[in-house]
């Protein structure tokens, strides 16, 4: 049987930096080398003082305590590729731009990239693991490249291993996963690198947790399984329309259909819509991929689950004018969070985006705090979502704040959007006292007691609910 003892990952990015921090944690007789093409992003991974580029609870300790042991950060790729017995492929795979399949599917030049790169340096053998989320069949593509260009009779074993993690919560989640899905081919050879890479989690996953599976059922599990669960956020939030025109409690109607055991509770949040680098990226390569297969209308059941989102979105910060008497012009609102979830500095496709693109249009004065993204990369994401304005424009309407009572000061309107713990720790009262009046608060995230903010004297507005509430 094949023994791991050395891994390199290709991508030090969210995934690939805790993924393999954990293994080189757990398996300490284990060599753990991430690789990536960055400098700035390695020289973070590697910062004396641990100031890591990624922000996720518990992460620093888990580097703190494997770094220089047995876990190590270069830009050194081809060291890293010609030493490792197994290779992770990590990188990203966004959303193409331009080109055939423009804006659904996945841009796999960085998978293809690193994929050359391995056949162009390897010279042994070696389990090369698709870690990135790809679309159905990319292990064979990246096969086929990998045994056009081997040298000295290099035999490579192509494993799919999706990654399952969410942001925020990554370090439990690798410590406890749901499970482990290791796909390959179902060859002598294919099965050995399973195995091979199976013993890896073994030695702390519970072996009922690592599940193995032909190759293309786990490269379509991981697209399935961020397909399904966003759906079960649409759902909720297609509902939530409903209840704010009924006077039903959106909180509730979760509850009760939660509670039946084949449902469960998790995932049914109502929300401003969800983001994240995963959920539309994944979904609009369902799309991609059903419509390749000319299954028509398999694709446009899942566009659905998009298109409820950006409805979602489209919707409250209507719902935000609407209540200020249809119009928000030269009206200060507080923007509350700018993180696509609690617990992460991570922007990709945050639902705060769209609203502050949505208020800029309407030409009201935005003042944005978070707890954690970096003001750097709130004036990327503007700019991005609004070439049409010139930076300076944006930066005259926009303020970024450095705390939610500073960000609330004398504006006409709050609005959460993202659901960060000290958003409930709020001394109401006093943002209150310092707010023009009446002064509103819309709760995208289902966070505040509404009840108590209207006894203070607010008209709050909460997703999923009535105006009356
Ligand atoms: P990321 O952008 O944070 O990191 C990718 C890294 O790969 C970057 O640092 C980039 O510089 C590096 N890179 C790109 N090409 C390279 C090359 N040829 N050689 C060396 N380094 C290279 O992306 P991420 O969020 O870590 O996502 C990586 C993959 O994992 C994606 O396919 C994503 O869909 C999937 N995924 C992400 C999450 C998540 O929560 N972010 C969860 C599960 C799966
Ligand atoms: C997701 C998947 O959960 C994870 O398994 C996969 O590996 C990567 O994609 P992530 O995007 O990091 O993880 O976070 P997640 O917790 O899934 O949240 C995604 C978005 O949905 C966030 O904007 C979140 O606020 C929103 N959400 C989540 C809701 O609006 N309601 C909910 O009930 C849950």
């Amino acid at each position: 049987p094949i023994k791991v003892t050395k891994i390199c990952c290709i991508g030090a990015g969210y995934v690939g930096g805790p993924t393999c921090a954990v293994i080189a944690l757990r398996c300490p007789h284990i060599t753990v080398t991430i690789v990536d093409l960055n400098q700035d992003r390695v020289d973070a991974w590697n910062s004396e003082d641990f100031k890591l580029p990624i922000y996720e609870p518990g992460l620093e300790d888990v580097v703190r305590q494997a770094r220089g042991r047995n876990l190590f950060f270069s830009t050194d790729v081809d060291k890293g590729i010609k030493e490792a017995d197994l290779i992770f492929v990590s990188v990203n795979t966004p959303t193409k731009k331009t080109g055939v399949g423009a804006g659904f599917g996945a841009d796999l030049h960085y998978v293809e990239l690193a994929t050359r790169r391995i056949a162009a340096v390897a010279d042994s053998s070696k389990i090369v693991v698709e870690k990135s989320t790809v679309p159905c069949r990319t292990a064979e593509s990246m096969r086929t490249i990998l045994e056009a260009n081997s040298k000295n009779h290099c035999r490579f074993d192509i494993l799919s291993n999706p990654e399952f993690l969410a942001e925020g919560t990554a370090i439990s989640d690798l410590f406890k996963p749901d499970r482990v899905l290791i796909g390959s081919l179902q060859t002598e050879e294919g099965l050995e690198a399973c195995r091979a890479l199976a013993d890896v989690y073994a030695n702390w996953v519970p072996q009922e947790r690592i599940l193995t599976v032909g190759l293309w059922s786990s490269e379509l599990s991981k697209l399935a399984a961020n397909a399904m669960l966003a759906q079960r956020i649409s759902s909720i939030n297609a509902l939530s329309a409903i209840c704010e025109a009924t006077g039903a409690n959106i909180d509730e109607v979760a509850h009760a259909v939660g509670c039946d055991s084949r449902v469960g509770p998790k995932f049914l949040k109502a929300s401003v819509g969800f983001g994240g680098s995963c959920f539309q990226k994944d979904i609009l390569n369902l799309v991609y991929l059903s419509e390749s297969l000319h299954l028509p209308e398999v694709a446009a059941y899942w566009r659905q689950v998009v298109e409820m989102n950006e409805y979602q979105k489209r919707r409250f910060s209507k719902r935000v004018v609407d209540t200020l008497f249809n119009t928000i012009t030269g009206k200060r609102i507080a923007v509350l969070g700018f993180a696509f979830k609690a617990d992460t500095g991570d922007t990709r496709e945050s639902a705060s985006i769209t609203l502050i693109r949505d208020f800029v249009a309407e030409r009201a004065n935005v003042h944005v705090y978070d707890p954690k993204v970096e003001e750097e990369q709130i004036w990327m994401d503007l700019t991005e979502a609004m070439p049409q304005l010139p930076a300076e424009t944006i930066k005259k309407q926009v303020t970024l704040c450095s705390s939610a009572l500073e960000a609330c000061k004398d504006a006409e309107a709050v609005v959460i959007a993202t659901e960060w713990k000290e958003f409930t720790l709020i001394d109401w009262e006093t943002v209150y006292a310092n707010m023009k009046k009446p002064a509103f608060v819309f709760d995208g995230r289902l966070l505040v007691d509404a009840k108590k903010l209207k006894e203070i004297g607010f008209k709050v507005t909460v997703i999923g609910r009535g105006n009356g509430l």
